[in-house]
């Protein structure tokens, strides 16, 4: 099965509206044009408007890091799905590890927000991974088993297509060290036996599992020719347009 990979950037808590249309500009002339990879950016709330304006007619698709899962109400500080959409975003992070350990975000939560997402035509971007402590303890698989399956309860096969599942081992975030390329691959294997449990062969053939955690252009290429590693997010390297550029590059393949 070809899929097409997919570079996403996180842009966590960085970046001003007008630091946000300067490093869009730029990814927009580095990669506006391409088809053979899909890149996103996930700008913080405050800069999602502007940044829709830069990619706009562009190849590069608008995603968000986070959202409620009701459509509207008295949620002071959220934002919903439809609101998201207004501002044409394409994409949305859901249950990133940060939003889960510092914000106390829950699996039936994150539920929530991917049949929200879903019915919204959001395509949500599950993050599942595990911390330092389950990987020595040897719980990684079954912390990564409970994450996924939780989060897709209740999704229909004709949606799960379109969910991307972002690998991310905690202990690997903005701390320099990358999985290796067997830890990578023999848990992104595993997530691909599982949505085939869950979501039938043809399903799981056709989604996207992307790695997260200190992916850089020095170590994607490898990452990236693994079977079943089918893109990135990226947090520190896609704050500056040449790196995030390169990862891109590096996920087209070889010349
Ligand atoms: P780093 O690339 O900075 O390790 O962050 C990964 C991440 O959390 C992306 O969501």
């Amino acid at each position: 099965m070809n899929r097409k990979k997919l570079i996403a950037g996180n842009w966590k808590m960085n970046k001003t509206s007008a630091e946000a249309v300067a490093l869009a500009r730029e990814i927009v002339q580095g990669a506006g044009t391409r088809t053979d990879v899909e890149v996103v950016v996930c700008p913080p709330f405050t800069a999602l408007e502007s940044v829709a304006a830069v990619v706009d007619g562009s190849q590069v698709r608008l995603g968000a890091q986070n959202m409620h899962f009701e459509p509207s109400g008295a949620f002071t500080g959220e934002v919903s799905a439809p609101m998201l959409r207004a501002f044409f975003a394409t994409h949305v992070i859901l249950g990133h590890s940060e939003r889960r350990n510092l914000f106390g975000e829950t699996d039936e939560l994150v539920n929530r927000k991917v049949l929200s997402a879903l019915k919204n035509q959001l395509r949500p971007i599950v993050c599942v991974g595990e911390s330092l402590a389950e990987r020595e303890a040897s719980l990684t698989l079954k912390v990564v088993q409970t994450q996924t399956e939780r989060a897709l309860e209740g999704v229909s096969k004709e949606l799960a297509a379109g969910i991307i599942i972002a690998y991310e081992p905690v202990w690997a975030i903005g701390t320099g060290k990358v999985a290796t390329t067997e830890q990578a691959q023999e848990v992104h294997g595993f997530i691909r036996g599982l949505l085939t449990k869950l979501q039938g062969e043809a399903v799981s053939q056709r989604m996207r599992i992307l790695y997260g955690g200190s992916m850089k252009p020095a170590n994607a290429p490898e990452l990236l020719a693994q079977k079943d590693i089918d893109g990135g997010l990226i947090g520190g390297a896609s704050l500056e347009a040449r790196s995030f550029l390169e990862l891109v590059k590096a996920a087209a393949g070889p010349a």
